[in-house]
Protein backbone atom coordinates (compact mmCIF):
# COMPACT_ATOMS: atom_id res chain seq x y z
CA UNK A 1 0.00 0.00 0.00
CA UNK A 2 1.31 3.26 -0.92
CA UNK A 3 1.29 5.71 2.39
CA UNK A 4 -0.86 9.37 1.61
CA UNK A 5 0.51 12.22 3.56
CA UNK A 6 -0.95 15.38 4.17
CA UNK A 7 0.55 18.90 4.23
CA UNK A 8 -1.14 22.08 5.74
CA UNK A 9 0.44 25.60 5.98
CA UNK A 10 -1.42 27.83 8.07
CA UNK A 11 -1.89 31.35 7.32
CA UNK A 12 0.82 34.03 5.88
CA UNK A 13 2.82 30.73 4.84
CA UNK A 14 1.47 31.82 1.20
CA UNK A 15 3.58 35.08 2.06
CA UNK A 16 7.26 32.69 2.63
CA UNK A 17 9.75 33.98 0.13
CA UNK A 18 9.21 38.13 1.00
CA UNK A 19 7.49 37.70 4.21
CA UNK A 20 10.79 38.05 7.06
CA UNK A 21 13.08 36.41 5.09
CA UNK A 22 15.86 36.72 8.15
CA UNK A 23 13.57 34.37 10.27
CA UNK A 24 11.81 32.46 7.88
CA UNK A 25 14.23 32.38 4.91
CA UNK A 26 14.13 33.24 1.10
CA UNK A 27 11.88 29.91 -0.23
CA UNK A 28 8.32 30.51 -1.32
CA UNK A 29 6.02 28.12 -0.33
CA UNK A 30 5.62 26.47 -4.12
CA UNK A 31 9.11 25.85 -3.73
CA UNK A 32 8.77 23.87 -0.55
CA UNK A 33 5.90 22.30 -2.24
CA UNK A 34 7.92 21.00 -5.18
CA UNK A 35 10.47 20.08 -2.28
CA UNK A 36 8.21 18.07 -0.18
CA UNK A 37 6.36 16.37 -3.23
CA UNK A 38 9.81 15.65 -4.73
CA UNK A 39 11.01 14.16 -1.29
CA UNK A 40 7.85 12.04 -0.95
CA UNK A 41 7.76 10.57 -4.33
CA UNK A 42 11.27 9.56 -4.08
CA UNK A 43 10.71 7.64 -0.63
CA UNK A 44 7.64 5.88 -2.21
CA UNK A 45 4.82 8.05 -0.58
CA UNK A 46 2.55 10.54 -2.03
CA UNK A 47 2.03 14.28 -0.17
CA UNK A 48 -0.53 16.45 -0.86
CA UNK A 49 0.52 20.12 0.30
CA UNK A 50 -2.34 22.84 1.31
CA UNK A 51 -2.57 26.58 2.72
CA UNK A 52 -4.98 28.31 4.09
CA UNK A 53 -5.18 32.04 5.86
CA UNK A 54 -8.49 30.61 7.51
CA UNK A 55 -8.63 28.59 10.60
CA UNK A 56 -11.71 26.65 9.66
CA UNK A 57 -10.84 25.95 6.25
CA UNK A 58 -7.35 24.27 8.31
CA UNK A 59 -10.11 22.43 10.54
CA UNK A 60 -11.97 21.08 7.61
CA UNK A 61 -8.69 19.36 5.69
CA UNK A 62 -7.60 18.07 9.26
CA UNK A 63 -11.11 16.27 9.44
CA UNK A 64 -11.12 15.32 5.67
CA UNK A 65 -7.69 13.69 6.97
CA UNK A 66 -9.02 11.48 9.19
CA UNK A 67 -10.10 8.75 6.45
CA UNK A 68 -7.87 9.37 3.68
CA UNK A 69 -4.73 9.90 4.62
CA UNK A 70 -1.57 8.04 6.53
CA UNK A 71 0.20 11.20 7.74
CA UNK A 72 -0.08 14.39 8.63
CA UNK A 73 2.61 17.45 8.58
CA UNK A 74 1.32 21.04 9.54
CA UNK A 75 2.60 24.20 10.43
CA UNK A 76 -0.24 25.98 12.02
CA UNK A 77 1.61 29.42 11.57
CA UNK A 78 0.39 32.11 14.48
CA UNK A 79 -2.61 29.54 15.42
CA UNK A 80 -0.30 27.33 16.71
CA UNK A 81 -0.02 29.65 19.73
CA UNK A 82 -4.03 30.39 19.94
CA UNK A 83 -6.01 27.31 18.20
CA UNK A 84 -8.12 25.16 20.48
CA UNK A 85 -10.25 24.76 17.40
CA UNK A 86 -6.94 23.25 15.57
CA UNK A 87 -5.85 21.06 18.60
CA UNK A 88 -9.54 19.73 18.38
CA UNK A 89 -9.47 19.00 15.40
CA UNK A 90 -5.73 17.00 15.79
CA UNK A 91 -7.15 15.04 18.73
CA UNK A 92 -9.78 13.38 16.29
CA UNK A 93 -7.02 11.57 14.46
CA UNK A 94 -5.26 8.54 14.70
CA UNK A 95 -1.59 8.52 12.53
CA UNK A 96 1.91 9.82 13.01
CA UNK A 97 1.56 13.89 12.91
CA UNK A 98 4.61 16.14 12.32
CA UNK A 99 3.97 19.78 13.79
CA UNK A 100 7.39 21.71 12.07
CA UNK A 101 8.21 25.37 12.25
CA UNK A 102 10.72 26.96 10.31
CA UNK A 103 11.65 29.27 12.79
CA UNK A 104 12.93 28.12 16.35
CA UNK A 105 9.94 29.29 18.18
CA UNK A 106 11.58 28.85 21.18
CA UNK A 107 14.29 31.66 19.88
CA UNK A 108 11.97 33.74 19.96
CA UNK A 109 9.20 36.06 21.87
CA UNK A 110 7.98 34.39 24.71
CA UNK A 111 4.08 33.98 23.32
CA UNK A 112 5.80 31.80 20.64
CA UNK A 113 6.78 29.62 22.90
CA UNK A 114 3.27 28.14 23.72
CA UNK A 115 2.24 25.68 21.02
CA UNK A 116 -1.62 24.17 21.52
CA UNK A 117 -0.47 21.30 19.86
CA UNK A 118 3.36 20.24 21.20
CA UNK A 119 1.70 17.31 23.73
CA UNK A 120 -0.51 15.84 21.16
CA UNK A 121 1.57 15.35 18.38
CA UNK A 122 3.91 12.84 17.52
CA UNK A 123 6.75 15.49 17.49
CA UNK A 124 7.96 18.84 16.52
CA UNK A 125 10.75 19.94 14.17
CA UNK A 126 11.47 23.74 14.64
CA UNK A 127 13.99 25.92 13.49
CA UNK A 128 15.71 24.02 10.38
CA UNK A 129 14.12 26.03 7.78
CA UNK A 130 12.42 24.80 4.83
CA UNK A 131 14.65 21.29 5.20
CA UNK A 132 12.74 20.96 8.50
CA UNK A 133 10.16 19.28 5.51
CA UNK A 134 11.94 16.63 4.25
CA UNK A 135 13.19 15.69 7.94
CA UNK A 136 9.09 15.63 8.60
CA UNK A 137 8.41 13.64 5.23
CA UNK A 138 10.91 11.06 6.62
CA UNK A 139 9.96 10.91 10.65
CA UNK A 140 6.68 10.34 8.79
CA UNK A 141 7.75 7.61 6.97
CA UNK A 142 9.67 6.09 10.11
CA UNK A 143 6.90 6.16 12.10
CA UNK A 144 4.66 4.65 9.50
CA UNK A 145 7.30 1.87 9.76
CA UNK A 146 7.55 1.30 13.17
CA UNK A 147 3.62 1.08 13.19
CA UNK A 148 3.47 -1.27 10.81
CA UNK A 149 6.51 -3.41 12.26
CA UNK A 150 4.64 -3.18 15.52
CA UNK A 151 1.69 -5.20 13.72
C1 LIG B 1 5.98 29.82 12.28
C2 LIG B 1 6.20 30.45 13.66
C3 LIG B 1 4.95 31.16 14.14
O1 LIG B 1 5.17 31.75 15.41
C4 LIG B 1 4.57 32.25 13.15
O2 LIG B 1 3.36 32.88 13.55
C5 LIG B 1 4.50 31.79 11.75
C6 LIG B 1 5.48 30.83 11.27
C7 LIG B 1 7.27 29.18 11.71
O3 LIG B 1 7.16 28.42 10.76
O4 LIG B 1 8.37 29.48 12.20
O5 LIG B 1 3.68 32.26 10.97
O6 LIG B 1 5.03 28.77 12.42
Amino acid sequence: MKYKIRVIHGPNLNMLGNREPDKYGTSTLDEINATIESHATKTGITAHTFQSNHEGEIVDKIQQAHDSYDGLIINPAAYTHTSIAIRDAILLLEMPIVEIHLSNIYKREVFRHKSMLCDIVTGQIAGFGAYGYVMAVDAIINSLQLIKNSR
